[in-house]
């Protein structure tokens, strides 16, 4: 285990069984269509990229990079567009994916987008919740798992830029953003 991490809550085999579990909610309500999933980077390139390889019907993949923390743990309230998709929204099937639904700012800013582009239905999947954070009055439509108020880091996200590529999902040691 990397030595940062004070210890594991999702390993390789529990965030499998997550997965595996949205990705047949999502198969029984997009049977037929072709939605468009739009994967919020940097976060959800893992959780994204392991989903959609359970979805057996048509899908398009786009991406979508919108920041609001910066390097600190704490969100400035501010959240703009690094990078747009490619794709035009408008009568689409959206499905946005991400890895975690924290204050839910990015959430609620990327869905006020979507209806201004006039999709066609706009739905969220996130791998993790953290309602306890919540500033935003904002629902994903498929959670994974609720989390709990701690800096969680692995599959895909960061402290810093670091830790993305870890398989496994752990809280960071206390020290690491303390110093
Ligand atoms: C993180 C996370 C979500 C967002 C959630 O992304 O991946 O996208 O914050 O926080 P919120 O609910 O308070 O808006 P971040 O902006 O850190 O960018 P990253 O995905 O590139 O790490
Ligand atoms: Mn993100
Ligand atoms: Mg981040």
């Amino acid at each position: 285990m990397n030595d940062d991490i004070l210890k594991v809550l999702y390993s390789q085999d529990d965030i499998a069984a997550i997965t595996k579990r949205l990705a047949g909610e999502l198969k029984r309500d997009y049977a037929g269509k072709n939605p468009l999933v739009v994967c919020i980077l940097k976060g959800a390139i893992m959780f994204m990229t392991d989903l959609v390889r359970q979805l057996d019907s048509y899908v398009e993949l786009d991406f979508m990079d919108v920041s609001s923390y910066g390097d600190a743990t704490e969100s400035s309230g501010e959240v703009k567009v690094i990078k747009d998709l490619d794709t035009s929204v408008a009568g689409r099937d959206v499905l946005i994916v991400e890895d975690i639904v924290d204050t839910g700012r990015t959430l609620s800013y990327l869905i006020k987008i979507f209806q201004t582009r006039e999709a066609k239905s706009i739905k969220v999947c996130t791998l993790m919740d953290k309602p306890e954070r919540r500033i935003k009055n904002v629902k994903a439509d498929y959670v994974g798992t609720q989390v709990p108020n701690e800096f969680v880091v692995g599959y895909g996200l960061d402290y810093a830029e670091r830790y993305r590529n870890l398989p496994y999902i752990g809280v960071l040691k206390p020290e690491i953003y303390a110093s």
